[in-house]
């Protein structure tokens, strides 16, 4: 009897352990969806969403803040950076899906949005796709949800607040500007395209994107012996501030005056940034500071949407002078540490798993190892009902003899 009680105890420990060994990727790969969504994995896989766990920026600054904060860092950082750890909880990178970063079947599997400060996404990961589909048929089940047409959506990660400084207010600075009575992050950030929109993603990492946000009129007066220029810096195609996003980043204008002779009688540059603090009250210039040691801010004089900045100059121009030729230039810049492929390749690791949760082919050699898992687990607990059973015929045996 004893030995039936040890092994029913045996029994139960394996029964509480078991499904850790069995633990799943419920997520399915954008390598499933590619063989059915060609251009458009394309498109993402080209994206800062496809590389947000592997850009050399971010892991540069997670490495730093690692270090900085010690490993509870991790979690924080791929929330949103790799946020299929969310649900998987895999921060030691086993599974190939957290290093497809900001990948398809995360955000087409949001099934609802809790409209917050923050923004928060119910997850529903598997195999039905939410998403604007009306009407279509599809061999995976399709939901729609209003929201993906809208910019709550993105807001969920495009926003972020740490000890009430706001960090990252790209959502919020939409929300407060004109664009928010007339077009979402989607109407300029995925482009209509050929069957469907742009999954490309792209922002302030593209020139042309950059360009076409922001203008410079200059005016310039001469008067006795003075030069008094105006320049016009205006925000014309950006849905948010210029600059938005990470706080190190900044738009700088360079003012120029030449003579005749093209000698440069003059020249100012002035900075549109956002200034942040620590709770000491010491300017942050790190990224991974700003996400973490955030307290308050302390100045922001970025220009917002369709806003217009008058910028005056005054300074004298020698009589010898004839002509005042100026110029003006925006540069917008951010200058982010990087490291070497060699030290980054640190915290990469091996193995993964992939699921299809619907009939689909998986590439070759992608097959998980939570099917084999599986097996073993089967295998085990077969093995041990076995061992009960025949513990239990001896024990009755043993009880009539
Ligand atoms: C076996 C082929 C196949 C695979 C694999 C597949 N899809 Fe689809 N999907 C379709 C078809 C067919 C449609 C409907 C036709 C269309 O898009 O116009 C569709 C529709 C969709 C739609 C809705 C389209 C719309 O117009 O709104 C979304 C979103 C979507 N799929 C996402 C995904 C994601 C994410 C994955 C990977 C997790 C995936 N699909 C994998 C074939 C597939
Ligand atoms: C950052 C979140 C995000 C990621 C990542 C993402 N999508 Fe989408 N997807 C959207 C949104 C939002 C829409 C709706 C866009 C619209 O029509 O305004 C959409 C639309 C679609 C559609 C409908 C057709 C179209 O082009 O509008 C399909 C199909 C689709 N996505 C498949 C995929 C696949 C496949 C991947 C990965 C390769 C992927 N998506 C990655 C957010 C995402
Ligand atoms: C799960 C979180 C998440 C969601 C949802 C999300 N993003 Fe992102 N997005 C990121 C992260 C993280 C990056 C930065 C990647 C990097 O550079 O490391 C990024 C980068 C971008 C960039 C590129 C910026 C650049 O500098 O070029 C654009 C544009 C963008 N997102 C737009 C959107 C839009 C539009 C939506 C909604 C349809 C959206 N994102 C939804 C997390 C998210
Ligand atoms: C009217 C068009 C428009 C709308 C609406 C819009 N954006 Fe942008 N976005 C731009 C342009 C243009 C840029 C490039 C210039 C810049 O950095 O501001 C950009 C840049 C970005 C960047 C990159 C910032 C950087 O400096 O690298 C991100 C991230 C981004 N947008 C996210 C969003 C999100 C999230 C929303 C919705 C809340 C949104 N955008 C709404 C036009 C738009
Ligand atoms: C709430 C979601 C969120 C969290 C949490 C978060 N990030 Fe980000 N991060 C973003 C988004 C969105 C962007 C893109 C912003 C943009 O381009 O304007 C970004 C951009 C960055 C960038 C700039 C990347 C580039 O190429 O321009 C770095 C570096 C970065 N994050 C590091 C970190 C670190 C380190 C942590 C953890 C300590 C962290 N992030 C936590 C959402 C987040």
């Amino acid at each position: 009897m004893k030995r039936v009680v040890a092994l029913a105890f045996f029994l139960g420990l394996v029964a509480l352990w078991g499904p850790s060994l069995g633990e799943e990727n419920p997520y399915i790969s954008s390598e499933v969806c590619k063989a059915c969504h060609g251009a458009i994995y394309d498109q993402w896989s080209h994206s800062l969403h496809a590389r947000s766990h592997e850009d050399p920026v971010f892991t540069a600054a997670h490495l730093q803040s690692i270090e900085y904060a010690g490993p509870g860092a991790t979690p924080y950082c791929f929330s949103c950076h790799a946020p299929t750890t969310r649900v998987t909880k895999d921060y030691e990178l086993r599974m190939n899906i957290t290093r497809e970063g900001v990948t398809c079947n995360f955000c087409h599997t949001v099934s609802g949005l809790e409209i917050d400060k923050p923004i928060k996404y119910l997850l529903s990961p598997g195999e039905t796709i939410y998403g604007k589909a009306v009407n279509k048929t599809a061999p995976h089940r399709l939901e729609y949800r209003e929201f993906f047409l809208k910019s709550e959506f993105c807001g969920g990660c495009h926003d972020l607040y740490v000890n009430n400084a706001p960090v990252m207010e790209t959502y919020t600075e939409w929300k407060a500007g004109p664009y928010a009575a007339t077009k979402q992050c989607q109407d300029c950030h995925m482009d209509v395209i050929e069957g469907g929109r742009s999954h490309r993603f792209t922002g302030g990492h593209f020139e042309s994107r950059v360009k076409e946000a922001a203008g410079v009129r200059l005016e310039t007066e001469i008067k006795a012996g003075k030069a008094l220029v105006t320049a016009y810096v205006t925000n014309k195609g950006s849905g948010h501030k210029i600059p938005t996003g990470i706080p190190s980043r900044r738009l700088i204008l360079h003012l120029k005056a030449k003579d005749d002779r093209g000698n440069i009688i003059y020249r100012e540059d002035r900075y549109y940034r956002k200034v942040i603090a620590d709770k000491e009250g010491r300017e942050i210039a790190e990224d991974f500071r700003f996400m973490l040691d955030s307290a308050k801010v302390l100045s922001d004089n970025r220009i917002a949407p369709m806003e217009t900045r008058v910028e005056t100059f005054t300074f004298p121009v020698p009589s010898t002078t004839g002509q005042v030729y100026t110029e003006a230039s925006l540069e917008y810049s951010y200058k982010p540490i990087i490291l070497m492929p060699t030290e980054i390749s640190v915290i990469m690791a091996e193995n993964s798993t992939i699921r299809a949760g619907f009939p689909v082919e998986i590439p070759e050699g992608q097959k998980g190892i939570s099917g084999y898992t599986k097996v073993l687990w089967g295998a085990l607990v077969l093995l041990i009902i076995l061992v009960v059973a025949v513990e239990a015929l001896r024990w009755r045996k043993g009880k009539r003899d």
